[in-house]
């Protein structure tokens, strides 16, 4: 199609004023729920949310006075208006070398004052949670429970919560951006970070160190709730998943535990104990499948369980041979562990 060069003019013509929105939009994460560090949700994020618009507006302060002294220096240039400069050095000293040194200083100052209270560990009778990056998900661990899950941590609302962090492979990052920033999961290594949300919700987590072609699906979620919840979560831990109800779960139990799923997936209370993949003893309630790849619902699932390196490819779970039959008694019973 043919457009006269006028036409082209006015399809192209930049739009200043939408171009600002969005890009403060883009900065500020846009809405309040944003996964982002500058929306942060508990005291580590604030921190770096304080320094980060400390540096932005330090960047925009040296930009207009470049600008400023670049727009006078074209002008004068012209010789409009005659400057002499009394000590030309002295003014090229003070702009160009100290007061440079002077907001570098600063800023290295601030930053060291932040390192040293993200670095605080908090008391010794913090909540403790252990948490083992696997090759593309989480295994999470609460101290004083004997029950594993993954992909999903839960801490009290407004408490500092300890994050003891250790990878079964290779380099892993554990980020939560609207709480804490990142600690990276070091081969034969036991580091350690905190968590504190000031108000109840979740808090989306990454992993933030390439881990292989699916860490971009590495992801985690935090949820932060009153101390009595809390406390019911760890709680339910230690007791045995959720026996089967209807006939169909029933099915969906025997058919989980004398198939392959047994072998790599444990269920408390049942003879699945194996090691290589998720506990699913509470998959039912969890927010996502394969570590936030799809969303957890009864047609995610079946495409899981049937060929789930079509979903996150390279992941360790081969195609499973189920049946027909079988595998809607298999998504109802693990849909109802919960
Ligand atoms: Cu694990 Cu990236």
């Amino acid at each position: 199609m043919q457009t006269t060069p006028s036409a082209n003019r006015r399809r192209v013509r930049p739009r200043p004023v939408g171009a600002a929105l969005l890009s403060l939009c883009l900065l500020t994460g846009c809405a309040g729920d944003s996964p982002s560090a500058l929306n942060p949700g508990g005291a580590g994020a604030t921190r770096i949310s304080g320094l980060w618009w400390l540096l932005f507006w330090i960047s925009v302060a040296v930009f207009v006075e470049v600008m400023a002294l670049m727009t006078w220096a074209l002008v004068f240039r012209r010789g409009a208006v005659r400057v002499r400069h009394s000590q030309p050095m002295r003014f090229v000293a003070v702009a160009g070398a100290g007061l440079p040194f002077v907001i570098l200083v600063t800023v290295y100052g601030f930053g060291l004052h932040d390192l040293a209270a993200l670095g605080k560990s908090p008391g010794r009778d913090a909540p403790t949670i252990e948490v083992i990056g696997h090759r593309w998900w989480w295994e999470v661990r609460y101290q004083g429970a004997s029950g594993v899950t993954a992909n999903e941590l839960h801490i009290p609302v407004g408490e500092r919560v300890r994050v003891r962090l250790r990878t079964d492979d290779v380099l892993h990052s554990f980020w939560v951006p609207q709480l804490m920033p990142k600690t990276d999961l070091i081969a034969g290594q036991e580091r350690q970070t905190w968590l504190q949300a000031e108000r109840a919700g979740s808090y989306r987590g990454q992993c933030a160190e390439y881990c292989g072609t699916q860490h971009a699906h590495m992801a985690f979620m935090v949820v932060a709730e009153p101390r009595a919840d809390f406390d019911a979560w760890v709680g339910r831990l230690d007791a045995p998943a959720r026996a089967p109800e209807t006939d169909a779960e029933r099915r969906g139990q025997q058919a989980f535990v004398q198939g392959t799923c047994a072998a790599c997936h444990s269920i408390r209370g049942t003879d699945a104990q194996g090691k290589v993949g998720p506990d699913l003893s509470d998959v039912g309630s969890r927010w996502s499948i394969g570590a936030g790849a799809v969303p957890n619902d009864p047609g995610h699932l079946g495409g899981w369980i049937a060929n789930s390196q079509t979903v996150k490819p390279g992941n360790y779970m081969p195609p499973q041979p189920v049946s027909a039959d079988q595998l809607p008694e298999l998504i109802a019973y693990l849909q109802s562990l919960k």
